[in-house]
């Protein structure tokens, strides 16, 4: 990625900081993460979705990619919104001071006191994914003496060709409510039965780490075609439609993702010449961008412990962390460029396993890695790890979870700090 590159010692450096001094610096394993990437990609996001939808339309950064207080302050600075999908994401957003306004709660079983937090604290939109739910927001907001402002969930039936863990919007998925047998109609017709709802639109969000355009404007076109089977039978225009993330980033020269700008254009205008065939109003666009906000942007950082070559078989090189801090390969096979940030410069010339340390065996970053031949006490870089890891990472065998820190400019600050074993025991009884 752009913000990695190699300095005259021949060390990786991102950010302008030296990688092998971070690691010193702080420890290993740890997150480094390109705050000016980040930035950005925010940037990019929201120029692009104002110069396409001419200023009606809001980029949400979704949380769950990678969430903490520094980089709710860092949305809340870049004028973004933020997607939350828990009350532990909504309390870390508000605890950064984020504005409720412009959160977003998503989240297929969310509890009372979840909902209630939403209420209380006023958050701007509950996206709302099953008519219990809905039962029961009507219910709370009116105790409250409130009406909350809801989307709802749709699954709009595509199929985005992505890893199928991680597809979310097809029929058979947990999240939402189907239009092809009706469901979607119908909580719509509930919904503007209820007193204490205010139904302000609609969101869907087809799957993740997508690299092609057409499910994305299909998608539009799906919802656009929805909002105007609402008004056909209901009379009212919705005023906002929530198209989701997905948009897919480079993990690997495999990968070849497609540029904002194109995803942008292509799809208001597919949204705007729905909206045009139907006569209704182009909605207020919103977006949830996540991976490709900040998974570039971070790397991990490791020290080298044991090499075992295991003759005619394979070589394991072993490293501080592992699935408790990046559970992606365990979980999906997922891809990722790796290289010894001290030798940076050497050819990588050699072939290793990168195994973690939990005992577990199918613990492992990657299989058959190209890397530079390590020695015991050298530094491991594995590349775009800012989505998905530090936010998916467990304690697993009591591992304690990795710092992060935020690089730019040549300077770093920590964010997260490293757990310690005392925080491991904390509510032990
Ligand atoms: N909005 C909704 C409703 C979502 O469910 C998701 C991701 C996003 C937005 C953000 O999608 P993104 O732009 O990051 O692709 N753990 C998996 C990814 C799960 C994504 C779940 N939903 C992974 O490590 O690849």
């Amino acid at each position: 990625s752009d913000c990695l590159t190699v300095n005259q010692k021949g060390h990786l450096s991102i950010g302008g900081c030296d990688t092998v001094e971070l690691a010193h610096q702080y420890g290993t394993p740890l997150m480094a993460m390109d705050e000016d990437t980040i930035r950005a990609h925010c940037r990019a996001f929201r120029q692009s979705i104002d110069r396409c939808y001419d200023g009606n339309g809001l980029v949400l950064y979704a949380s769950k990619a990678f969430s903490c207080k520094a980089i709710y302050r860092l949305a809340k600075e870049e004028s973004l919104g933020v997607d939350v999908v828990s009350g532990g994401e909504l309390y870390t957003a508000l605890q950064a001071g984020f504005p409720a306004e412009r959160i977003y709660f998503h989240g297929n079983n969310k509890t009372r006191g979840e909902l209630e937090m939403a209420l209380d604290n006023g958050v701007g939109r509950i996206v709302v994914d099953n008519l219990t739910e809905l039962q029961t927001l009507d219910k709370l907001a009116g105790e409250k003496g409130k009406k909350a402002d809801i989307l709802f969930r749709i699954k709009p039936g595509i199929d985005a060709h992505t890893h199928q863990f991680i597809r979310t919007g097809q029929i058979d998925s947990k999240f939402g409510l189907a239009l092809e047998n009706g469901e979607a109609m119908e909580g719509v017709k509930k919904a503007l039965t209820y007193q204490n709802i205010n139904l302000c639109g609609m969101h869907c969000h087809i799957g993740s780490q997508i690299h092609d355009i057409s499910p994305f404007e299909l998608a539009g076109e799906v919802m656009m075609g929805f909002l105007h089977q609402v008004k056909e039978q209901t009379g009212h225009v919705m005023q906002e439609l929530n198209l989701g993330g997905g948009f897919g980033v480079k993990y690997t020269d495999e990968d070849h993702p497609i540029p904002y700008e194109d995803y942008m254009e292509r799809v208001s205008t597919a949204v705007k010449a729905k909206a045009k065939e139907y006569g209704l109003p182009v909605p207020f666009i919103l977006l949830e961008p996540g991976r490709s906000i900040i998974a570039t942007a971070g790397i991990t950082l490791y020290t080298v412990g044991a090499v075992k070559e295991i003759k005619d078989v394979r070589n394991y090189v072993s490293i501080d962390g592992g699935m408790t801090d990046n559970p992606r390969y365990a979980l999906y096979q997922s891809s990722y460029d790796i290289l010894v940030a001290n030798r940076a410069n050497e050819p990588k010339d050699y072939t290793a396993t990168i195994a973690g340390k939990c005992c577990e065996s199918g613990d492992l970053i990657q299989e058959n890695a190209s890397i530079q031949k390590p020695q015991p006490g050298d530094i491991l870089a594995v590349q775009a790890t800012g989505a998905y890891n530090y936010s998916m990472a467990s304690n697993y065998n009591r591992i304690p979870r990795p710092a992060v820190v935020f690089v730019s400019g040549g300077k770093s600050r920590e964010v997260i700090r490293r757990e310690s074993y005392e925080d491991l025991c904390r509510n032990d009884v």
